[in-house]
Protein backbone atom coordinates (compact mmCIF):
# COMPACT_ATOMS: atom_id res chain seq x y z
CA UNK A 1 0.00 0.00 0.00
CA UNK A 2 1.30 3.46 -0.89
CA UNK A 3 0.00 6.25 1.18
CA UNK A 4 0.62 9.84 -0.01
CA UNK A 5 0.19 13.21 1.89
CA UNK A 6 -0.59 16.73 0.67
CA UNK A 7 -0.79 19.88 2.01
CA UNK A 8 -4.97 19.94 0.94
CA UNK A 9 -7.99 18.41 -0.42
CA UNK A 10 -6.79 20.33 -3.94
CA UNK A 11 -3.61 19.09 -3.94
CA UNK A 12 -5.55 15.60 -3.49
CA UNK A 13 -8.04 16.09 -6.47
CA UNK A 14 -4.88 16.74 -8.40
CA UNK A 15 -2.60 13.93 -7.99
CA UNK A 16 -5.80 11.76 -8.32
CA UNK A 17 -6.63 13.24 -12.05
CA UNK A 18 -3.23 12.81 -12.86
CA UNK A 19 -3.69 9.37 -11.99
CA UNK A 20 -6.73 8.91 -14.29
CA UNK A 21 -5.31 10.86 -17.00
CA UNK A 22 -2.36 8.91 -17.27
CA UNK A 23 -4.29 5.82 -17.24
CA UNK A 24 -6.57 7.42 -19.82
CA UNK A 25 -3.29 8.16 -22.10
CA UNK A 26 -2.18 4.23 -22.05
CA UNK A 27 -5.51 3.16 -22.14
CA UNK A 28 -8.28 5.19 -23.97
CA UNK A 29 -11.28 2.66 -23.02
CA UNK A 30 -10.61 1.99 -19.63
CA UNK A 31 -12.83 0.53 -16.87
CA UNK A 32 -13.38 2.34 -14.01
CA UNK A 33 -14.99 1.91 -11.08
CA UNK A 34 -16.07 5.57 -9.14
CA UNK A 35 -17.34 6.31 -5.84
CA UNK A 36 -19.74 9.25 -4.52
CA UNK A 37 -19.88 11.09 -1.60
CA UNK A 38 -18.12 14.42 -1.18
CA UNK A 39 -14.67 13.43 -1.47
CA UNK A 40 -14.53 12.71 -4.64
CA UNK A 41 -16.19 15.91 -5.92
CA UNK A 42 -13.00 17.95 -6.32
CA UNK A 43 -11.50 15.21 -8.51
CA UNK A 44 -14.22 14.64 -10.64
CA UNK A 45 -14.55 18.52 -11.57
CA UNK A 46 -10.82 18.42 -12.24
CA UNK A 47 -11.56 15.52 -14.53
CA UNK A 48 -14.14 17.74 -15.61
CA UNK A 49 -11.64 20.67 -16.45
CA UNK A 50 -9.00 18.33 -18.34
CA UNK A 51 -11.71 17.11 -20.30
CA UNK A 52 -13.14 20.61 -21.32
CA UNK A 53 -9.50 21.31 -22.16
CA UNK A 54 -9.20 18.65 -24.03
CA UNK A 55 -6.34 17.06 -22.54
CA UNK A 56 -8.29 13.96 -21.77
CA UNK A 57 -11.77 12.25 -23.11
CA UNK A 58 -13.62 9.52 -21.92
CA UNK A 59 -15.55 8.53 -25.11
CA UNK A 60 -14.68 4.98 -25.04
CA UNK A 61 -14.81 4.63 -21.06
CA UNK A 62 -16.83 2.62 -19.20
CA UNK A 63 -17.75 3.16 -15.86
CA UNK A 64 -19.44 0.88 -12.92
CA UNK A 65 -19.64 2.61 -9.40
CA UNK A 66 -19.88 1.45 -6.22
CA UNK A 67 -22.42 1.55 -4.69
CA UNK A 68 -26.51 2.34 -4.73
CA UNK A 69 -29.28 3.03 -2.13
CA UNK A 70 -32.08 0.65 -2.47
CA UNK A 71 -35.27 1.85 -3.21
CA UNK A 72 -34.72 5.41 -3.90
CA UNK A 73 -35.41 6.21 -7.98
CA UNK A 74 -32.57 7.27 -10.17
CA UNK A 75 -34.30 10.41 -9.77
CA UNK A 76 -34.08 10.94 -6.60
CA UNK A 77 -31.53 13.68 -5.75
CA UNK A 78 -29.86 11.60 -3.14
CA UNK A 79 -29.41 8.39 -5.23
CA UNK A 80 -26.26 7.90 -6.58
CA UNK A 81 -27.20 7.75 -10.25
CA UNK A 82 -28.39 11.18 -9.64
CA UNK A 83 -25.34 11.92 -7.56
CA UNK A 84 -22.78 10.81 -10.92
CA UNK A 85 -25.03 12.60 -13.37
CA UNK A 86 -24.84 15.83 -12.40
CA UNK A 87 -21.45 15.91 -10.27
CA UNK A 88 -19.60 14.26 -13.31
CA UNK A 89 -21.13 12.18 -16.10
CA UNK A 90 -23.42 15.32 -17.65
CA UNK A 91 -20.28 17.36 -17.78
CA UNK A 92 -17.73 14.91 -19.84
CA UNK A 93 -17.91 13.00 -23.03
CA UNK A 94 -18.85 9.86 -21.63
CA UNK A 95 -21.05 7.47 -23.24
CA UNK A 96 -24.02 7.38 -20.67
CA UNK A 97 -24.84 4.20 -22.00
CA UNK A 98 -21.44 2.92 -20.81
CA UNK A 99 -22.27 4.57 -17.06
CA UNK A 100 -23.50 1.82 -14.77
CA UNK A 101 -24.96 1.84 -11.61
CA UNK A 102 -25.58 -1.07 -8.53
CA UNK A 103 -29.08 -2.35 -9.08
CA UNK A 104 -30.78 -0.52 -6.41
CA UNK A 105 -34.24 -0.70 -7.39
CA UNK A 106 -34.21 -3.82 -8.82
CA UNK A 107 -37.28 -6.61 -8.37
CA UNK A 108 -34.54 -9.03 -7.85
CA UNK A 109 -31.71 -8.19 -6.13
CA UNK A 110 -29.50 -11.58 -6.27
CA UNK A 111 -30.09 -12.16 -9.55
CA UNK A 112 -29.44 -8.38 -10.62
CA UNK A 113 -26.30 -8.16 -8.17
CA UNK A 114 -24.71 -11.39 -9.99
CA UNK A 115 -25.48 -9.78 -13.33
CA UNK A 116 -23.40 -6.48 -12.25
CA UNK A 117 -20.46 -8.61 -11.62
CA UNK A 118 -20.85 -10.56 -14.79
CA UNK A 119 -21.21 -6.74 -16.71
CA UNK A 120 -17.90 -5.88 -15.04
CA UNK A 121 -15.67 -9.16 -15.94
CA UNK A 122 -17.23 -8.80 -19.39
CA UNK A 123 -15.98 -5.75 -19.69
CA UNK A 124 -12.60 -6.77 -18.84
CA UNK A 125 -12.48 -5.79 -15.13
CA UNK A 126 -11.46 -2.50 -13.52
CA UNK A 127 -8.80 -0.86 -14.29
CA UNK A 128 -8.95 2.10 -11.62
CA UNK A 129 -11.25 1.43 -8.62
CA UNK A 130 -11.71 5.10 -7.14
CA UNK A 131 -12.69 5.01 -3.44
CA UNK A 132 -13.56 7.31 -0.37
CA UNK A 133 -13.23 6.10 3.25
CA UNK A 134 -15.99 6.31 6.07
CA UNK A 135 -15.25 7.39 9.10
CA UNK A 136 -15.80 3.91 10.62
CA UNK A 137 -13.09 2.42 7.82
CA UNK A 138 -16.16 1.49 5.39
CA UNK A 139 -15.49 1.25 1.21
CA UNK A 140 -18.56 1.44 -0.81
CA UNK A 141 -20.64 0.00 1.52
CA UNK A 142 -19.08 -2.57 3.00
CA UNK A 143 -19.65 -1.91 7.00
CA UNK A 144 -17.80 -3.12 9.30
CA UNK A 145 -18.15 -6.89 9.79
CA UNK A 146 -18.38 -7.31 6.38
CA UNK A 147 -16.77 -10.71 4.47
CA UNK A 148 -13.23 -9.50 3.07
CA UNK A 149 -13.97 -11.49 0.17
CA UNK A 150 -17.44 -10.52 -0.80
CA UNK A 151 -19.31 -9.36 -3.92
CA UNK A 152 -21.90 -6.92 -5.08
CA UNK A 153 -24.73 -7.60 -2.63
CA UNK A 154 -27.57 -5.90 -0.87
CA UNK A 155 -25.61 -4.57 2.52
CA UNK A 156 -27.86 -3.08 5.88
CA UNK A 157 -26.37 0.08 6.65
CA UNK A 158 -24.60 0.79 10.20
CA UNK A 159 -26.41 3.45 12.29
CA UNK A 160 -23.33 5.05 12.33
CA UNK A 161 -23.68 5.52 8.29
CA UNK A 162 -26.93 6.65 8.35
CA UNK A 163 -26.28 9.29 10.77
CA UNK A 164 -23.73 10.64 8.67
CA UNK A 165 -25.11 10.25 5.63
CA UNK A 166 -28.60 11.94 7.18
CA UNK A 167 -27.21 16.01 6.31
CA UNK A 168 -27.98 15.07 2.59
CA UNK A 169 -31.66 14.24 3.63
CA UNK A 170 -34.43 16.53 4.51
CA UNK A 171 -36.05 16.86 7.94
CA UNK A 172 -38.99 13.11 7.97
CA UNK A 173 -37.84 12.45 4.50
CA UNK A 174 -37.05 8.88 3.77
CA UNK A 175 -33.78 7.18 4.47
CA UNK A 176 -32.89 4.14 3.27
CA UNK A 177 -31.08 2.13 4.91
CA UNK A 178 -30.36 -0.75 2.68
CA UNK A 179 -27.81 -0.80 -0.32
CA UNK A 180 -26.11 -2.41 -3.10
CA UNK A 181 -22.61 -2.24 -2.60
CA UNK A 182 -19.58 -3.96 -4.76
CA UNK A 183 -17.96 -6.50 -2.07
CA UNK A 184 -14.76 -5.74 -0.87
CA UNK A 185 -13.53 -9.26 -2.80
CA UNK A 186 -15.06 -7.36 -6.19
CA UNK A 187 -12.95 -4.10 -5.25
CA UNK A 188 -9.27 -5.90 -4.56
CA UNK A 189 -10.10 -7.30 -8.44
CA UNK A 190 -9.38 -4.07 -9.68
CA UNK A 191 -6.23 -3.93 -11.46
CA UNK A 192 -5.12 -0.44 -9.27
CA UNK A 193 -7.26 1.05 -6.15
CA UNK A 194 -6.80 5.08 -5.58
CA UNK A 195 -8.38 5.82 -2.35
CA UNK A 196 -8.78 9.46 -1.19
CA UNK A 197 -8.87 10.87 2.49
CA UNK A 198 -9.20 14.28 3.43
CA UNK A 199 -11.01 16.21 6.80
CA UNK A 200 -9.55 15.18 10.62
CA UNK A 201 -12.97 13.36 10.93
CA UNK A 202 -11.18 10.67 8.55
CA UNK A 203 -8.16 10.28 10.61
CA UNK A 204 -8.76 7.66 13.14
CA UNK A 205 -10.06 5.65 10.26
CA UNK A 206 -7.10 6.32 7.72
CA UNK A 207 -4.74 4.99 10.83
CA UNK A 208 -7.35 1.46 11.03
CA UNK A 209 -6.63 1.45 7.72
CA UNK A 210 -3.20 1.93 6.83
CA UNK A 211 -1.51 0.93 11.12
CA UNK A 212 -4.31 -1.19 11.94
CA UNK A 213 -4.73 -5.10 11.62
CA UNK A 214 -6.37 -6.49 8.21
CA UNK A 215 -9.84 -7.07 9.83
CA UNK A 216 -13.63 -6.83 9.03
CA UNK A 217 -14.01 -4.53 11.67
CA UNK A 218 -11.92 -1.89 9.26
CA UNK A 219 -12.80 -3.19 5.94
CA UNK A 220 -10.98 -0.41 4.51
CA UNK A 221 -7.73 -2.34 5.97
CA UNK A 222 -8.08 -4.94 3.29
CA UNK A 223 -6.22 -3.04 0.78
CA UNK A 224 -2.87 -4.03 2.85
CA UNK A 225 -3.64 -6.96 0.98
CA UNK A 226 -3.62 -5.25 -2.76
CA UNK A 227 -1.05 -5.38 -4.86
CA UNK A 228 -1.60 -1.69 -6.10
CA UNK A 229 -3.44 0.27 -3.70
CA UNK A 230 -2.88 4.01 -3.31
CA UNK A 231 -3.68 6.04 -0.56
CA UNK A 232 -4.20 10.28 -1.15
CA UNK A 233 -4.89 11.92 1.41
CA UNK A 234 -4.36 15.14 2.49
CA UNK A 235 -2.86 16.19 6.14
CA UNK A 236 -5.59 16.52 8.43
CA UNK A 237 -6.76 13.09 7.27
CA UNK A 238 -3.36 11.26 7.78
CA UNK A 239 -2.84 13.62 11.05
CA UNK A 240 -2.68 10.26 13.05
CA UNK A 241 -0.24 8.38 11.43
C1 LIG B 1 -20.65 6.99 1.77
C2 LIG B 1 -20.33 6.14 0.51
C3 LIG B 1 -18.87 5.81 0.41
C4 LIG B 1 -18.07 7.06 0.74
C5 LIG B 1 -18.22 7.37 2.20
C6 LIG B 1 -17.57 8.67 2.62
O1 LIG B 1 -21.56 6.44 2.61
N1 LIG B 1 -21.09 4.94 0.42
O2 LIG B 1 -18.57 5.31 -0.88
O3 LIG B 1 -16.70 6.84 0.48
O4 LIG B 1 -19.57 7.28 2.63
O5 LIG B 1 -18.27 9.78 2.17
P1 LIG B 1 -17.70 11.26 2.17
O6 LIG B 1 -16.68 11.30 1.08
O7 LIG B 1 -18.87 12.15 1.91
O8 LIG B 1 -17.08 11.46 3.51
Amino acid sequence: MKVVILDSPAEVARYGADIFQQQLQRKPASVFGLATGSTPVQLYRELIARNRAGNISFRDVRSFNLDEYMDLPPTHPQSYRYFMDSEFFDHIDIDPANTRVPPGDAADPITACAEYEQAIAGAGGIDIQLLGIGRNGHIGFNEPTSCLTSRTRVKTLTRETIADNARFFAEGEHQPHLSVTMGIGTIMEARLVVLLATGASKAAAVKAMVEGPVSAWCPASMLQMHPAAVVIADEDAASHL
